[in-house]
């Protein structure tokens, strides 16, 4: 379960603190999908690295799996973040000098080794139809394909919590509505908790709640 509890976020500002988030409370259980809309600069991307343990809130706590990662030392939440969350970000963040067997790989090469990593890579892979492209360099896939392998290197460690931070935003509508299908299949069978961020309503009625990012708070859509 995620469980967000009043989270606020101020950034320092030339006049004082700028306030971002100004609470925010969600709870997520297993399986569950939100989208989250809202105009650029409203705080939705700082949300997600919130719940994503990628930066601490102001005030207000985050649990995911009944552990506050805030509290835990740097090298246990980085394995916590390892573990139990994926990322799927606008711009893919592929390593453009590793292939793309070696990308999806990548979260699986820290801590301590993970046998079944070079199957789960290969299924996986195979599971977003690039079984062909092992080898391939990023610069050698279209858009629709690196996000893609994106998702796979998102999920290669069976993560708790999906969160996608407009993952069709750089792709024509074709590559968009593909890539949509997959996360969204993907995400039913394994039931990881999906956040989606979206600027596409099209996306975003998808999934079967929706918020909207107002003045720091999220209302429903
Ligand atoms: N690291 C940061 N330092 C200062 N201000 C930031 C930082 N990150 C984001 N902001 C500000 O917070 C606001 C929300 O940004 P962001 O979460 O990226 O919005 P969105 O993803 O909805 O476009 C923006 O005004 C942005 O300038
Ligand atoms: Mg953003």
């Amino acid at each position: 379960m995620l469980l967000a509890d009043s989270v606020t976020k101020d950034y320092a500002g030339p006049s004082g603190p700028l306030p971002v988030l100004s609470g925010v409370s969600l709870r997520l259980e297993k399986g569950e999908a939100i989208s989250i809309m809202g105009p650029s600069g409203s705080g939705k991307s700082t949300l997600l690295a919130i719940l994503g343990a990628l930066e601490a809130p102001s005030s207000g706590t985050v649990m995911l799996d009944g552990k506050n990662p805030f509290a835990l030392s740097e090298p246990d939440l980085a394995k916590f973040r390892n573990e139990k969350i994926g990322f799927v970000f606008q711009d893919h963040c592929l390593l453009p000098q590793c292939t793309v067997f070696e990308n999806v790989s990548i979260p699986t090469l820290v801590g301590a080794s993970d046998a079944g990593a070079a199957e789960r890579a290969k299924s996986l892979l195979d599971q977003v139809g690039l079984s062909a492209r092992l080898g391939h360099l990023p610069s050698q896939l279209s858009g629709g394909e690196k996000q893609r392998v994106a998702i796979a290197r998102a999920l290669i460690r069976e993560p708790r919590l999906l969160l996608c931070d407009e993952p069709t935003g750089n792709l024509d509508r074709k590559s968009a509505d593909a890539v949509a299908d997959l996360l969204l299949d993907l995400h039913r069978r394994r039931e990881t908790i999906l956040i989606l961020v979206t600027h596409s309503d099209k996306l975003a009625a998808r999934v079967p709640v929706g918020y909207e990012l107002v003045d720091g708070r999220l209302e429903r859509r």
